[in-house]
């Protein structure tokens, strides 16, 4: 026998159960972000490398080493989408949105790939619902961005959440601030972890990420940029914080939070849930207001978000599976009731009904088992001539001999249960 395939390490199957609960997040997002005037939007799942590298940055993990990257027929290189943000910053500027009125609000659920070491949590292959508001440095944006994410996980019961809340300061700001800390690092390298010290100049920041004990010794004395920010940084930072205070969702400053992406500038967040293991992050994002103008178009601020989809399953409530209902099961026992069975089932799914037919050859008490393992509502069992049938209510036992035709209209009576 030949050797039994699996699917790739990371990845998983959405199994038809699963598939239910994820819908309902879909749906739960759709709800929740077009009510706030977001609109769908669906990017190519692989790109050309190079807005990647351009537009997340090349000193992070994502572009160094988790990229799922190949050059195609052609020559060219391209990637399979590691995250969303720099596409849509992509397809917003070749699609002109910046004519339309800003921000220009787009949402999506789509899957994203990292070559990460895969565990409970963190896949090769994983999902995101994520949103992004294009064309407004407003902080209202901010806060309205961040209170729709908070919702979304409340709505969907993700338990144990946590947001905490920072703000990096424009590029200017952060290049003085790099410097500074750049110095404070290099004054205590011989105490700092090797990935730290290698990390020095290519990304200083990162270094707050790290387990490290004597890298967290250092860090605790480090300087912090949410000292450094700038008048108008500092005010943008204050508003947002008043109107999420105004609209009483509980947060924590946390001046040494850095995200592993290179657009970001001025607001940032992270939603947590300590019903997570080690990958607590369910949620995360921020501001990127020079991400538009590092991939070739003119400055434009942007602000958005993305949340994995299975953290948040794994993290939310258990909804007990509601069997999928079936309106009628059409059974038969001979060949002329088969074939009228057919058509029989067919009729019904055309008004509207769900119906399932006999498709296995089971006997006569198979066939009635399967309908009721189905969760069947009425059985059509199809006579021997095809012309009648047995109609029977399995929620009240009652059971009719009546002509075929009579069927669905007597099922009908009892009402659809497709919405
Ligand atoms: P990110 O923090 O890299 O941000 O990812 C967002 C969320 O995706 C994480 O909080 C986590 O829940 C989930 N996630 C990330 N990697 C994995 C993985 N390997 N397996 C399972 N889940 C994962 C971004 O991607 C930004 N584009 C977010 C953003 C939007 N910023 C501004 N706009």
């Amino acid at each position: 026998m030949a050797q039994k395939l699996q699917a790739p390490r990371g990845t998983y199957d959405v199994l038809p159960d699963d598939a239910a609960r994820r819908y309902e997040v879909e749906r739960a997002a759709r709800k929740i972000l077009s009510a706030a005037g977001y609109r769908r939007i669906e990017t190519p799942t692989f790109e050309s490398t190079e807005l990647f590298a351009r537009g997340v940055g090349a000193s992070t993990d994502i572009v160094q080493k988790e990229m799922y990257t190949f050059e195609d027929g052609g020559g060219r290189s391209v990637t399979l989408r590691p995250e969303g943000t720099a596409p849509i910053a992509r397809a917003y500027l070749e699609h002109g949105m910046q004519k339309l009125p800003q921000p220009v609000k787009l949402w999506y659920f789509s899957s994203f790939f990292r070559y990460e070491r895969a565990q409970a949590g963190r896949y090769r292959q994983f999902w995101q619902v994520g949103a992004e508001a294009i064309g407004s440095a407003e902080p209202a944006v901010d806060a309205e961005s961040i209170l729709l994410l908070a919702e979304l996980l409340d709505a969907l019961g993700v338990q144990g959440v946590r947001l905490r809340l920072g703000s990096l300061g424009t590029p200017e700001t952060r290049a003085d601030y790099r410097a500074e800390l750049q110095q404070y690092l290099r004054t205590h390298e011989d105490r700092l972890s090797q990935e730290v010290r290698d990390r020095i100049d290519l990304n200083p920041l990162r270094a707050f990420d790290a387990d490290h004990p004597g890298t967290r010794e250092v860090m605790a004395g480090a300087p912090l940029l949410l000292d450094r920010l700038t008048g108008e940084d500092a005010d943008h930072f204050a508003e947002v914080r008043a109107l999420l205070d105004g609209a009483d969702l509980a947060y924590e400053v946390d001046p040494t939070l850095v995200r592993g992406l290179d657009y970001y500038a001025r607001t940032l967040f992270e939603f947590t849930s300590d019903a997570l293991g080690a990958q607590s992050g369910v949620g995360g994002g921020g501001r990127y207001d020079g991400l538009i103008e590092q991939i070739g178009g003119p400055p434009t601020p942007g602000i958005g978000w993305g949340a994995g989809v299975e953290r948040i399953l794994l993290a939310g409530h258990e909804h007990p599976h509601a069997a999928p209902v079936v309106d009628l099961f059409v059974a038969h026992t001979s060949d002329a009731g088969r074939r009228a069975g057919f058509e029989l089932a067919l009729e019904a799914r055309r008004a509207g009904l769900s119906a399932q037919l006999e498709l296995a050859g089971r006997s006569l008490k198979g066939q009635l088992k399967q309908a009721s393992r189905i969760g069947a509502r009425s059985l059509a069992i199809v006579g021997e001539d095809g012309t009648t049938v047995s109609l029977k209510d399995l929620e009240s036992g009652e059971q009719d001999e009546i002509e075929l035709q009579r069927a669905i209209p007597l099922v009908l009576r009892k009402g659809k249960t497709l919405a």
